[in-house]
């Protein structure tokens, strides 16, 4: 009875809770919610700020321009939970945000977990959720959600690659007959470009610029391969010696030769993963090949330089932001299949 209700007010809600930006989606609706991963508090009552309602794009505005009384705070960091509080009022914003019947009973809530993250961050994942209005909490492999979400023949005795590239961590994993043969999780994404980028202007032209700086100069002239035509800008910082604001003029190459580093860890962890392969399935990606998504699926030439560096055929999802939340959807509305991909609370968590 309780689950025919469930099935009939379709109250199944797929949460990919991300570093960087969380998106939600309702089956039978669709993707409903997606917001960055920013929560703005006072810091002297440890209350939400604007009545509870500084969460997502309204706290990410305050991002590095906040007084010294506010703290805009990010709750997850390189994929997993850092600040369990700040995270679960997060979530119980986005949900409510998210469920528009005020009637409708506590949502069963499938959220995507890192391959990283270890029993006791998936545990608290899964108290968060429920903290945050979940009805039920059922989580599943964030690599999984993402070739899924892609539309990949995860099912089917041939490889599917995925390799999803997000703010704080970067996903790659092979699979076969639903499973994963081999897989990688790594510390490596948008969070660490940006961290390059702050470095390399540090050491380069003794200028101070914040993260979000980084992020909007990588998003304009960042790229992984030579781009048809580079570009340069000028950008403001602080000179780390005078202290005083002051200009600088940085060019596509130089944005590139800082992301090196972060790209060679992208790299080695797509290579180790095919490493992990038996050689059938290693062939099979010869055609196959490997399919790209999360937010930094979007830097200019990541697949080429993928391609040219693994010799396989590399293409971008094509929503490669919400692939993730979208396999997760596919996952609820076929959840019978899906079930032994699909860990639950109440089960043990491995
Ligand atoms: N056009 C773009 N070019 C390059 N990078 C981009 C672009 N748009 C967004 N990004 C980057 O994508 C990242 C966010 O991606 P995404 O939303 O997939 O991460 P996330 O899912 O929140 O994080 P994670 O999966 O690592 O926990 C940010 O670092 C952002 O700078
Ligand atoms: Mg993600």
């Amino acid at each position: 009875m309780l689950s025919r209700l469930f099935g009939y007010f379709g109250c199944d809600v797929a949460v990919d809770l991300g570093t960087a930006n969380t998106l939600i989606g309702v089956v039978g609706e669709g993707i409903v919610l997606d917001e960055p991963s920013v929560v703005a508090i006072d810091r002297a009552s440890g209350r939400i700020l604007s009545g509870g309602c500084a969460v997502g794009h309204l706290a990410r505005q305050m991002m590095g321009r906040a007084p010294e009384s506010i703290d805009v705070v990010r709750p997850l960091a390189e994929g997993v939970v850092t600040d369990y509080r700040q995270c679960e009022a997060m979530l119980r914003y986005f949900l409510r945000k998210a469920r528009r019947r005020v009637l409708a009973p506590r949502p069963r809530v499938l959220v995507t977990v890192p391959g990283r993250a270890t029993p006791v961050e998936k545990r608290a994942v899964f108290n968060s959720t429920h903290r945050a209005g979940a009805g039920a909490v059922l989580a599943i492999d964030q690599a999984l959600a993402a070739a899924i979400g892609a539309g990949l023949p995860v099912a089917e005795p041939v490889a599917s690659m995925v390799c999803d590239v997000g703010g704080g961590t970067t996903e790659v994993a092979v699979f076969s007959m639903g499973d994963a043969v081999a897989a990688r999780s790594v510390r490596a994404g948008g969070d660490a470009m940006d961290q390059a980028v702050v470095d390399y202007l540090l050491r380069h032209y003794s200028l101070r610029i914040g993260l979000a700086a980084a992020e909007a100069l990588r998003i304009d002239l960042g790229s992984a391969h030579p781009l048809p035509q580079e570009r340069a800008h000028e950008i403001r910082g602080i000179d780390r010696v005078g202290g005083l604001p002051r200009r600088a003029t940085i060019t596509s190459e130089e944005v590139r030769q800082a992301l090196a580093e972060p790209l060679e860890a992208i790299l080695d962890a797509v290579k180790s993963t095919l490493d992990g392969c038996g050689p059938e399935l290693a062939a099979d990606l010869v055609d196959q090949g490997i399919v790209l998504c999360g937010g930094v699926a979007l830097l200019p030439g990541l697949d080429r330089y993928l391609a040219e560096q693994t010799g396989l055929p590399v293409r971008v999802a094509q929503s490669p932001q919400t692939t993730v939340v979208q396999g997760a959807l596919v996952c609820l509305e076929h959840l019978d299949r899906w079930r032994p991909a699909v860990a639950s609370s109440d089960e043990d968590v491995h």
